[in-house]
């Protein structure tokens, strides 16, 4: 049973599958998507439902780019299609929306409806959506030391007062940002074993749970399996056991 007392406040999701899942029905990559797509709005409306107070998905990553180009423009008719059939839920539930990733690459319809949803759902005080776009951890490192030594030669910060706390605040999940605290729970769907440059920096110390499931298939019954098996973990931080 879930343990609603226990619920992280923050899930970090990588949705993989939907290809094999088209693949599996003899379908077309995008209708693996599409489904992707429905499953991924059950889980924003059952994490708010449940008390999740940040949930973080893998929508695209840096790397993305290199599928077909039908694929990548099929995937952001998807968010626009999302952003434009949900907009009104999301601010009924009081969803706020929040980017991660350099979301300005991506085609001019995408951006523009992102730019409305983040606008429409900013003074929202319940889930904080976060959907990672154009996101890779590395480039987000990179990113951040570029910021850095900006601040440094702007006479801003010092090279010896940088400190982890301090660093974390230029990733894209810092507070000058989405201001997201470090995710307890990373799921990954579709039975694959790695963290695809995802949240590296943020994950230091997260419980990660992977699932055989691929993406549209995974249910609000999946999601609480996962959540049952973090709330079973006993996370000690490096130290001794926490009681
Ligand atoms: C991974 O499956 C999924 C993606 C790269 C795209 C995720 C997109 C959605 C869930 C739907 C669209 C929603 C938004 C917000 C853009 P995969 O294609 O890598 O599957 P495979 O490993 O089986 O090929």
């Amino acid at each position: 049973m879930l343990d609603k007392e226990r619920i992280p406040k923050h899930i970090a999701i990588v949705m993989d599958g939907n290809g094999r899942w088209a693949n599996n029905k003899g379908l077309p990559r995008l209708a693996g998507h599409n489904a992707g797509m429905v499953a991924m709005k059950e889980i924003v409306k059952h994490s708010s439902a449940i008390g999740v107070e940040y949930l973080t998905v893998y929508a695209f990553s840096t790397e993305n780019w290199k599928r077909s180009v039908d694929e990548v423009n099929g995937i952001f008719k998807l968010l626009v299609l999302y952003v434009e059939k949900e907009l009104r839920e999301l601010n009924k539930n009081s969803v706020r929306v929040r980017i991660l990733g350099d979301y300005s690459k991506l085609p001019e319809e995408a951006v523009k409806s992102l730019e409305k949803a983040l606008k429409k759902t900013d003074k929202n005080i319940g889930l904080q959506f976060n959907i990672a776009l154009n996101y890779g951890s590395r480039d987000e490192m990179i990113r951040a030391i570029r910021l850095i030594g900006e601040d440094i030669r702007l006479g801003l910060i010092k090279p010896e007062n940088i400190t982890e706390e301090s660093f974390s605040k230029y990733l894209f999940t810092g507070e000058k940002f989405a201001d997201v605290p470090d995710p307890e729970l990373v799921i990954r769907t579709s039975g694959e074993k790695r963290l695809s440059n995802y949240l590296l920096w943020q994950s230091a110390y997260s419980e990660f749970v992977f699932m055989e499931t691929l993406w549209p298939d995974f249910t609000p019954t999946e999601y609480e399996k996962a959540i049952e098996e973090y709330q079973n973990r006993n996370r000690r931080f490096g130290g001794r056991n926490i009681t």
